[in-house]
């Protein structure tokens, strides 16, 4: 990494909110409960449940994949097949732990924005009862996707009567849902709950906070067992406060969408900044905080020597930018003024 100030790798290059390291020194007081079993969970979690509506389970863990992993374990069996897209994170990413894990099939599907839709998978549920296949039991979907594209109430709504239809449920990895949120204006419910996702792994991790996820169960009927399966998943941290704090100050609070908002704005600035080079095609729509963007090839290692970012896929000279809550104007329009510079 050439500078820890000009970062555009990935949110998760960024620091912590310095809102959520003040309040995790204010939690460190005395002695409480362990294990989940002390007031700072109960508040934490209790505001996440009215966040969505006042009908929702909410158990804290360490990470997204463990949100991911855990979550869907607990509501699929080995004989069941997930269904994901090509690019979701729990098939590319989690270094294949939910098969590991839930020892479950995992079907990914083409899509070329990270989003996936009831049509791809009508024609796979064939064999449905047929003990000799795997059977379906889950869609995973992400918001915002892995391409920053977010889908529509409309479309997740689909998904979640398809999903249901079909005696499956419908799980959204959500470790980028506040940017989502920010983009389609929406209070977080009105497309998790209100649309019939039944299980959320509500990130916050990108958007400021030091670590800690948590697995929501909108469906509260599904939770049963989960306890023992977060146990097993080695998700359970003891001093549980500490990620409580955070989701507290982060959800109890406007600070989730406010630096959402922030780095979905700084994304937008940068795009406004570098599209009007024609050597320069943006590749998917900039709705969040991230822009996918083919450069000349030329140009990736001399803007690399300046700054920290990642290319996306090789073949095409195409590169992730990703803004965060941190991201100042004065970072994204260095990057812009280095482009123009190159661009000469
Ligand atoms: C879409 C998505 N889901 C989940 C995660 C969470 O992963 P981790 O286990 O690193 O917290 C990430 C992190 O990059 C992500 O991009």
């Amino acid at each position: 990494m050439k500078s820890d100030e000009y970062s555009f790798a990935s949110d998760n290059c960024a620091g912590v909110d310095l809102d959520i390291m003040r309040a995790l020194n204010d939690v460190n007081q005395g002695y409480v409960h362990s294990y989940g079993d002390d007031v700072y969970t109960n508040k934490a979690k209790e505001t996440i449940k009215n966040m969505f509506g006042g009908k929702a389970s909410v158990y804290f863990v360490y990470n997204g994949t463990g949100a991911n992993v855990t979550g869907i374990s607990q509501l699929v069996h080995s004989y069941h097949t997930v269904f994901c897209s090509q690019v979701g994170h729990i098939h590319v990413d989690e270094c294949g732990s939910l098969e590991h894990n839930a020892g479950c099939k995992v079907i990914a599907l083409p899509s070329t924005d990270g989003k996936i839709f009831p049509e791809q998978i009508a024609p796979l549920l064939v064999g449905i009862g047929d003990e000799h296949r795997s059977q379906p039991g889950l869609i995973s979907i992400t918001q915002s996707t892995e391409y920053g594209v977010v889908y529509s109430q409309e479309e997740i709504s689909k998904l979640a009567v398809f999903a249901h239809d079909n005696n499956m449920h419908l799980h959204m990895d959500g470790a980028r849902i506040s940017n989502a949120a920010a983009a389609l204006n929406l209070p977080l419910r009105a497309f998790t709950s209100e649309c019939g996702v039944d299980l959320l792994s509500l990130g916050a991790t990108k958007n400021g906070l030091m670590f800690g996820e948590a697995v929501v169960f909108l469906n509260e009927a599904l939770d049963k067992c989960y306890p023992y399966v977060r146990k097993q998943g080695m998700q359970l941290h003891s001093k549980m406060r500490f990620i409580a704090a955070q989701f507290e100050e982060m959800f109890g609070t406007d600070r989730w969408l406010n630096n959402a908002t922030h780095a979905n704005n700084m994304a937008q600035r940068l795009v406004r900044g570098i599209e009007k080079h024609p050597q320069i095609t943006i590749t998917q729509k900039v709705q969040c905080n991230a822009i996918f963007a083919i450069l000349p090839e030329s140009m990736i290692p001399d803007l690399q020597s300046l700054f920290h970012f990642y290319v996306w896929d090789e073949s095409k000279g195409e590169v992730r930018l990703m803004t965060s809550f941190q991201t100042t104007q004065q970072e994204v329009d260095h990057f812009v003024d280095a482009i123009n510079r190159l661009m000469q």
